[in-house]
């Protein structure tokens, strides 16, 4: 059954997606991938270039499509890609898009943090998101991901880049945590929701099974490598995430961080039924690195 698939990927060059078109195509899915730019295919894939996911381009390639796996979001504002544009209103645009090409299912990538209680403007973006999700009609899985780490992933290449220095700079006491899962792990899920019936209508933390502190996880990372970690006062790191749009950290990174958010791993675990890689063994065997 899962041999006939055929799946729908936005925002296709990105972290995730590219991870998970991987997979999907490992795995033998047929995959219609959407991006603003160019990328490299994998097996099974077609691609769709498009600025503007303009309906009169994409809807005749998405005809018999069983899925639509939504990855398109920001974590940091400009003033011509924001928050309400790109996770609210573009998710509008593309529940529309599903139904009008019959797609019966769609899977989101929320927030971890994200409630009807928040007072941040990225989560308020995400929630109203998944409430369209809801409202739609569609089957749908919301995910709602801590920090997905990988080869790749910003931080992940933030962190390499700074052991290169010899120093690593961490925002305030490091004494915040995150509760990181792993890549491959995430692509498998995300798999698994395409098709199996105890991911329909469900909201999901998307977390591993550990809670560890900024700091910890800093120097798990960059264990045997020699760097030093700096803390640098939060007052300097949140006024150069203000100030500077090419910061380390952006005003929401922080935000998340500083949150301390934990989610409910017990509920993924026994859902999803996947083994899940744990981070630390993965950051001691420097496979990240
Ligand atoms: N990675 C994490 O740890 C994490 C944690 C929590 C939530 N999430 C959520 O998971 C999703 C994927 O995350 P990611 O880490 O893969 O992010 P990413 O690497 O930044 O990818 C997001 C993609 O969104 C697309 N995009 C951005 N602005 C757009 C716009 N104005 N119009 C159309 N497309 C636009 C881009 O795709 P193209 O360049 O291909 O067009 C971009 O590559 C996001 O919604 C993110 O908020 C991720």
């Amino acid at each position: 059954m899962v041999k006939d698939m055929q799946v729908v990927v936005t925002g296709a060059s990105g972290f995730v997606a590219r991870n998970v078109r991987k997979y999907l195509s490992d795995n033998n899915i047929k995959l219609i991938s959407i991006s603003r730019k160019n990328f490299k295919k994998f097996k099974n894939e077609t691609k769709i270039i498009t600025k503007n996911y303009d309906e009169k381009t994409i809807l005749p390639k998405l005809k018999n499509s069983d899925a639509l796996i939504h990855l398109v979001g920001i974590g940091k504002q400009t003033i011509d890609n924001d928050y309400n544009l790109t996770n609210t209103e573009f998710t509008k645009k593309i529940i529309n898009l599903c139904k009008k090409s019959k797609i019966k299912k769609i899977i989101y990538t929320s927030g971890l943090g994200v409630s009807k209680n928040t007072t941040l403007g990225y989560f308020i973006s995400k929630y109203k998101a998944e409430r369209q999700i809801i409202d739609s009609k569609l089957d749908y899985t919301i995910f709602r991901p801590s920090y997905i780490v990988g080869k790749d992933d910003l931080f992940t290449k933030y962190l390499k880049k700074q052991i290169k220095t010899g120093q690593i700079q961490i925002p305030g006491s490091g004494n915040y945590s995150i509760q990181p899962i792993y890549i491959d792990d995430v692509s498998q899920i995300i798999f698994n929701a395409i098709y199996k019936n105890k991911f329909s209508k469900i909201i999901l933390d998307l977390v591993g099974s550990e809670s560890i502190t900024f700091e910890k996880y800093v120097k798990e990372f960059s264990i045997g490598t020699n760097t030093k970690i700096k803390k640098i006062n939060l007052e300097t790191v949140y006024h150069e995430a203000i100030s500077n749009p090419n910061s380390n950290f952006g005003v929401d990174d922080l935000n998340l961080l500083i949150g301390d958010f934990k989610g409910d791993y017990k509920k993924l675990k026994i859902i999803s039924g996947i083994k899940f890689s744990s981070i630390r063994k993965l950051l001691k065997s420097g496979s990240l690195l």
